[in-house]
């Protein structure tokens, strides 16, 4: 593919501005808060709709929100989702009386995706997914600039979907940042497939993986934690800003020769297999179905908490705690905070 291929990207030029109705942001949590703010900034008309007894109710007042009760919501212009997916379908039972013509919009394609909740056809489906976390989100419009979001319109039940989405992408900075198109299921599978194979499993797993067997070989842990964790963020911050290439001129011609012909071997036709597997489950609902079902149990990770006393992050908080790494300030290290 070459740099004239077309990807088409709107801007806030091409947006308009939010001239409707009251806009609801149902839930206040991670991306929930953050577009409740930069709406309030924007002096748009935004409530926020929490279920009775949510300990959400003091924080939204507090940062000066009004709060209705879900029973309110759907007779806004605009509800916009911000509980969690596997949530929804619980959440939508407090609804009231659904305004004909409004719409809904989705932060995730999963639960519309798979029926997890099912919009009347009186109303718009419009989606739009923040490309990283409500902080991430919050600070970038604080600062004048934008995250880039996927949008799509689902069903244009009112004839204005595709305005009010814009509009909304404008509203919370998106569009300084960028709109590119998307549709519920692409955004559904390939968002849990970057989560799964890239983001939070496979670079996880490998950076564990490589740490094991460097400590079991009898280097030292902390040695091999700075090797494969903490220098991974300056190799990703190479790659954010210039891509795997530009990382790869940009580091020595040993670490050249030995990535190409020895550590792309890591990454063979088994692991390749695995990711078409895993794939396949996205694409047929199978992980849809099996996360629902695991949820509905009630599911808690027990991962996490093991993972607080093993050796990798014991070594891990020695490493943070013993030295300056650019970037990580005390206190946030301390709190157990990430950058976002
Ligand atoms: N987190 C991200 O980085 C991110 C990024 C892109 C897209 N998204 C999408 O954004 C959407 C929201 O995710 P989130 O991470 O912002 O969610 P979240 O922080 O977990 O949402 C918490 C909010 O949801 C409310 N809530 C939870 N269960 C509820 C229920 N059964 N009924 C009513 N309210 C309920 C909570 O109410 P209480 O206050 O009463 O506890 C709280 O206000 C999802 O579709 C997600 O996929 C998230």
């Amino acid at each position: 593919m070459n740099d004239d291929a077309p990807f088409q990207v709107l801007h806030e030029e091409d947006c308009p501005r939010w001239t409707g109705g009251r806009i609801v942001i149902y839930g206040y949590g991670n991306q929930g808060r953050a577009q409740a703010l930069c709406l309030r900034d924007g002096g748009l008309p935004v409530v926020v709709a929490l279920r009775p007894g949510s300990p959400s109710r003091e924080p939204a007042a507090a940062d000066g929100l009004t709060v209705i009760e879900p029973v309110e919501a759907a007779k806004a212009e605009l509800l916009v989702w911000a509980v969690p997916d596997e949530a929804m379908t619980d959440a939508a039972k407090g609804l009231g009386t659904v305004r004909a013509g409004s719409s809904w919009l989705f932060l995730h394609g999963l639960a519309p995706r798979w029926g997890w909740i099912e919009p009347p056809e009186t109303v718009d489906i419009l989606l739009l997914a923040p490309q990283g976390p409500g902080a991430a989100l919050r600070s970038a419009y604080a600062s004048g600039a934008g995250l880039p979001a996927a949008i799509a319109v689902e069903h244009d039940a009112s004839g204005k979907a595709h305005q009010r989405l814009l509009a909304y992408a404008r509203a919370i900075g998106c569009a300084r940042g960028g709109l590119f198109r998307t549709d519920l299921a692409e955004e559904t599978v390939v968002d849990h497939f970057g989560e799964q194979a890239v983001l939070c499993g496979g670079v996880p797993a490998l950076v564990r993986a490589a740490w094991e067997t460097l400590v079991a070989a009898g280097y030292g842990p902390e040695t091999a934690y700075i090797e494969c964790l903490m220098q991974l963020k300056l190799l990703v911050d190479l790659m954010y800003k210039r891509g795997v290439e530009g990382m790869r001129r940009a580091v020595s011609p040993t670490a050249l020769f030995g990535a190409r012909e020895y550590g792309a071997a890591v990454i063979g036709p088994e692991t390749r297999g695995r990711l078409t597997d895993l794939l396949k489950t996205l694409e047929s609902g199978e992980f849809a179905a099996s996360w629902r079902a695991t949820s509905k149990a009630g599911w808690n990770d027990g991962e996490l908490t093991t993972e607080r006393d093993d050796t990798f992050e014991a070594a891990g908080r020695r490493v943070r705690r013993c030295l300056r790494w650019p970037g990580l300030e005390r206190s946030a290290v301390e709190k157990g905070r990430g950058a976002g």
